[in-house]
């Protein structure tokens, strides 16, 4: 019998040594171990036995069916480590290899002036209004002091939607939709907006363009007020080497009105092709609000003052960046406003 245990003991090791996969594992474990094993038919010999036979016999099953599960339970784990590692490597991926690239978009170039030019404001205590596009012949000229058949109609001239309706040539008529909204209190406000002239387009006029409107009405607001603002305004966007001057001009609704200009920011004075060797560059109209304007929308013009500026976006980026067409804004050319 001890024998017979040695000769199966070597048996199983050579089968389990052959096993390739589980369910080979599985049939080496009823040959051995099952119901219809040798193991069985040596365990059934068992009540024919002395006493003292049956210890020892029992004893070396036992040892036997330690052994054989132990290489069984091995060989499985063996099996199990070969299929993980098999599957690893199969499905290894090189994390070397170069990805996909998605296309980032970014803010357009006068989305992110127009961000900066609200956050100047902001900084200095403004805050930002809005008006319609398609606006009041009323607030767009009349209310601005600019009466049906005034000579400075003829530089605004615009879609009309009907005899009171056009889309706004300025953002100036925000000027009274303030100014009626506040009911006699002081504002102080930035209006961004878009803007429409029935311009013909070409490398600096658009149909449709850009325009930062300032309006500052209270009870002691000077021409120093407007100018230290402008100047603060412009050293922000074109560097701390610049000055600013006024120059007269005339607008309707300011009085007296002015055309601003800085130090030109490429030859800084000495003169060059952009500033036309003047040494300046023009960049927005401003002035002191009319009275006629204040009175027209409720306000004392003897006892409020203001000032007001009208700016053009687009006009302030070319020149900042060196764009020499406006129609490169409107393109939608990636190559151009990836650059920036
Ligand atoms: N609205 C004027 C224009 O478009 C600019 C301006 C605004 C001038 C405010 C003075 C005051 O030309």
């Amino acid at each position: 019998m001890e024998k017979q245990l040695i000769v199966l003991k070597e048996e199983l090791k050579k089968a389990i040594d052959n096993v390739e996969n589980i369910n080979q594992l599985n049939e080496t474990k009823a040959k051995y171990l099952g119901k219809k094993s040798s193991l069985q038919d040596l365990m059934k010999m068992m009540p024919r036995l002395s006493v003292e036979e049956r210890k020892n016999v029992g004893r070396s099953l036992n040892e036997f069916k330690n052994y054989a599960e132990e290489l069984i339970a091995r060989k499985a784990k063996e099996l199990h480590d070969l299929k993980v590692r098999l599957r690893l490597e199969k499905d290894k991926i090189d994390v070397t290899l170069p990805g996909k690239r998605f296309a980032v978009g970014r803010k357009h170039l006068l989305d992110q002036a127009w961000q900066e030019l609200e956050d100047i404001f902001i900084g200095l205590g403004y805050q930002i209004a809005e008006g319609p596009e398609i606006e009041l012949d009323l607030y767009n000229f009349e209310m601005l002091n600019t009466p049906k058949g005034h000579p400075a109609r003829d530089m605004q001239d615009s879609f009309y939607i009907d005899g009171n309706n056009l889309l706004r040539t300025q953002t100036s008529p925000v000027q009274i939709r303030t100014l009626l909204a506040a009911k006699g209190d002081p504002v102080k406000i930035v209006c961004p907006g878009k803007v429409y002239r029935r311009d013909n387009d070409d490398a600096t006029h658009s149909h449709q363009f850009m325009q930062l409107e300032g309006l500052v009405v209270d009870t002691d607001i000077t021409m120093a007020d407007l100018k230290g603002t402008l100047r603060f305004l412009m050293k922000k966007l074109f560097g701390d080497r610049l000055e600013i001057r006024f120059r007269p001009s005339f607008f309707p609704f300011t009085e007296p009105s002015v055309e601003v200009e800085v130090t030109c920011f490429k030859c800084y004075g000495n003169g060059c092709g952009l500033c036309k060797d003047s040494g300046w560059i023009e960049v927005l109209g401003a002035g002191m609000v009319h009275p006629n304007v204040l009175s027209g929308a409720g306000y004392d013009p003897k006892k409020y003052q203001g000032f007001a500026f009208g700016m053009g976006i687009e006009r302030v980026v070319m020149l900042r960046h060196g764009i020499d067409d406006i129609r490169l804004f409107y393109g939608n050319d990636p190559r151009f406003l990836e650059q920036f």
